[in-house]
Parts: C-alpha cells; sequence; structure tokens
C-alpha cells in the first residue's frame, strides 16, 4: 500500500478515491460521483478536516472547466481565501505571467486548482492528513475537467499528485502519469518569487510542458 493510500485508510477513506479513473462511480454519494454545482457546495459545506475551521472561503479552482491544461498548486492563501479565487496574490501574478509566456490565460484554455481547498493557517504547508481529506475533491475534479495535461507546481502538488517524497529537481525534465494522463512537474511560483534565479528553469519546464503537450 502506497503512502497516500495508508493516510487515507487510518482516516476510513476508502483507496479507490484515489486517483483511479474507471472508478469514478462506485461511491455514488461521494465526490468520486459528483457534477460540478454539487462538488462546489460539497467542498463549500466541508468539514473533513481542521483547515475548515479558520477558513473565509473555499477556493475551488479557476478557468475553463474543460481546459486541456491544468495547474496544480498547494494551497490557498490569504488573498485567495478572501477572493474565493486560486492564485491572486503575487505568487498568482507570477503565474499569470509564466502561463502568457507559453501562450496562456487562466481564462482561456486553463483550469488551475490547488491540492487543498482552505487555507492553512499562517500559511503552512497542508498536513499529509489535510491533502488526503482533501484528495477526493481534487481526484474528482481532474475527471471532470478531464485534461490533456496537468503542470504540478512544486513539491507539495507533486507529492499529493504522484504520490511521491522526490525532490523537485529529480522531478522535472520526466512526464509522470496521473492515472491515464500526462503531468509534468515545476516550480511554485512562490519559490520563484524567493529564488528568481530558478525561473530560467521554469521557464525549460514550460517549453518542455509545451512540447509534451503538442506531441499529445
Ligand atoms: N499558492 C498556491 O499554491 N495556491 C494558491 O491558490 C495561492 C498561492
Amino acid at each position: 500500500m502506497n503512502r497516500m493510500d495508508a493516510v487515507m485508510e487510518e482516516m476510513g477513506l476508502h483507496p479507490l478515491w484515489r486517483l483511479k479513473p474507471g472508478k469514478a462511480n462506485e461511491f455514488p454519494d461521494e465526490p468520486a460521483a459528483m457534477g460540478w454545482e454539487e462538488m462546489k457546495s460539497a467542498i463549500e459545506s466541508c468539514t473533513a478536516c481542521p483547515l475548515h475551521k479558520g477558513r473565509n472561503r473555499t477556493v475551488v479552482g479557476v478557468g475553463s472547466e474543460k481546459a486541456d491544461w491544468l495547474f496544480i498548486g498547494e494551497a490557498p492563501g490569504a488573498e485567495e481565501d478572501l477572493k474565493g479565487e486560486p492564485f491572486v496574490g503575487q505568487a498568482g501574478k507570477l503565474l499569470d505571467n509564466m502561463l502568457a509566456s507559453i501562450g496562456l490565460s487562466r481564462e482561456n484554455n486553463v483550469y488551475i486548482a490547488n491540492t487543498v481547498k482552505c487555507r492553512p493557517p499562517a500559511n503552512r504547508n497542508p498536513e499529509p492528513s489535510e491533502m488526503a481529506a482533501c484528495h477526493p475533491f481534487l481526484s474528482r475534479q481532474i475527471e471532470l475537467v478531464g485534461p490533456k495535461l496537468i503542470v504540478l507546481l512544486g513539491r507539495i502538488a507533486a507529492q499529493s499528485v504522484l504520490d511521491s517524497d522526490a525532490s523537485i529537481s529529480s522531478l522535472r525534465g520526466k512526464v509522470h502519469a496521473c492515472g491515464n494522463i500526462p503531468a509534468i512537474v515545476t516550480y511554485h511560483p512562490a519559490y520563484l518569487l524567493r529564488n528568481p534565479m530558478d525561473k530560467s528553469k521554469a521557464w525549460e519546464d514550460l517549453c518542455f510542458a509545451r512540447k509534451v503537450m503538442t506531441g499529445l
């Protein structure tokens, strides 16, 4: 049993909630069977982990709900928590510039989500148990968007979706799999704000992603 399945089992969550396309309708009352509207209201009223206690708004995602490109970040910060939209702060401005550099925008053919839908206190990383509690929603979101390619922004997103403890540097430059959807890994924009020297590597990753997408 892998790490995320183990955490989910500990929490009483069925492992079929992991990212396994084709299993979507086995739990009709659970996120795996929900449509967009049902899932959004389930997220708004979710109390599955302690993060719900500190939230102002849940942050489901933004963009085209049938986008070819799915970008997954970590967790909402203070501004996202107030607005209910992912990546609206400084990191969001950089993400928008990164998208523009490969001809994309959050308004056009891109969907942006996070591994958890509520803000962790003091902008700490989400705990594995919080990521596991939110995982059924992320999993269903991926199925509903049905992207051609997933771009994982940073270590937390890579860990959550690929169930890997590997470093970003070892995950970059490869095509991973999220179910049957190809996924690539790059740096989180907030990391790039703190480490601008690595922006050139992120640019390489985006060019790689565009090349992978062109070949699909
Ligand atoms: N960082 C993230 O990972 N997600 C957001 O929505 C905002 C900042």
